[in-house]
């Protein structure tokens, strides 16, 4: 694939992720706490959580591996935090959450396994195949772009675990339903995980500095900021002594 028509494949992925995040506050994704079964066939949430992760693991891991060169330049350091955060996603969260007779639909878990073939495909492909060796040299590694993009990635990936964490814990063993979250950055915004999650491919895309990267971020604000807005106005309804001066993910802002 030439370099442009690489280009011009990001550029329209980054556009059809406008149209999702657009389409998002007219349709709520259908999992977790807003499952529905308006959705057709659906399986168990957590071999949904498996197979929706897994395509991105496998990619990334196979492009760090054989790779032209993927190991020629420091760009392994960025296939390194990218597996580091779906080895989580992938294998340990749908291990810890706890089971609930609530179900993923197959509409979900097939939407979400297209979304990482391209992304993951994307963001591999230019890593291995296509960027310039010098792009990831020994002075990026010590820029202040990817030092700044670091430090967000990192703590991203701290708030968004400890944030996972701290809702799974909610449940006591048997427990199903759902409790206020307090502590830690839940005061202040009701989706800390989604938040951390945000902060993480931003911090990914300052890093890496590539348009596919980029394209990431911009799928995960399109993705997660919807979903934080719906978890909040969910929360509030169900429980009339919400917090009120909570935001639903950006602390003060939204
Ligand atoms: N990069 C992306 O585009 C993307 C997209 C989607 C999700 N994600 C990530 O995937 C993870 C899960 O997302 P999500 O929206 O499903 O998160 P979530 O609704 O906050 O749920 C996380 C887990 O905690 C449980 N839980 C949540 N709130 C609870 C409460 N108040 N009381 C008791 N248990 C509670 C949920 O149970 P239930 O499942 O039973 O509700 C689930 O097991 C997050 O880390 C998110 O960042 C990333």
């Amino acid at each position: 694939m030439t370099g442009q028509t690489f280009q011009n494949l990001t550029i329209s992925w980054i556009g059809l992720a406008l149209i999702t995040h657009i389409i998002l506050y007219f349709v709520k994704a259908p999992f977790g706490r807003h499952t529905s079964d308006h959705w057709g066939i659906s399986i168990n949430n957590k071999l949904g959580w498996f197979l929706m992760e897994l395509s991105s693991l496998l990619i990334m891991t196979y492009f760090l591996v054989w790779g032209t060169n993927s190991k020629q330049s420091y760009a392994w350091t960025l296939f390194v935090l990218w597996i580091t955060h779906y080895m989580n996603r992938t294998l340990i969260y749908p291990l810890r959450i706890k089971p609930t007779s609530k179900r993923m639909p197959l509409l979900i878990v097939m939407s979400a396994v297209f979304f990482n073939l391209v992304n993951a495909g994307l963001n591999g492909y230019f890593l291995a195949e296509l960027a310039p060796l010098v792009k990831y040299d020994a002075q990026w590694l010590s820029s202040p772009h990817f030092i700044c993009g670091l430090v967000l990635f990192l703590s991203g990936m701290a708030i968004n675990w400890v944030s996972d964490n701290r809702l799974i814990r909610l449940r006591k063993p048997g427990e199903t339903g759902y409790k206020i979250p307090r502590g830690f950055l839940f005061e202040y915004i009701s989706s800390p995980n989604l938040f951390g999650e945000v902060v993480e491919w931003t911090g990914f895309a300052i890093m890496a500095w590539n348009l596919p990267a980029l394209s990431f971020a911009v799928w995960t604000f399109a993705n997660l900021v919807p979903r934080a807005l719906n978890h909040h106005q969910w929360y509030k309804e169900q429980f009339p002594e919400y917090p009120q001066s909570r935001k639903a993910i950006f602390p003060f802002i939204l």
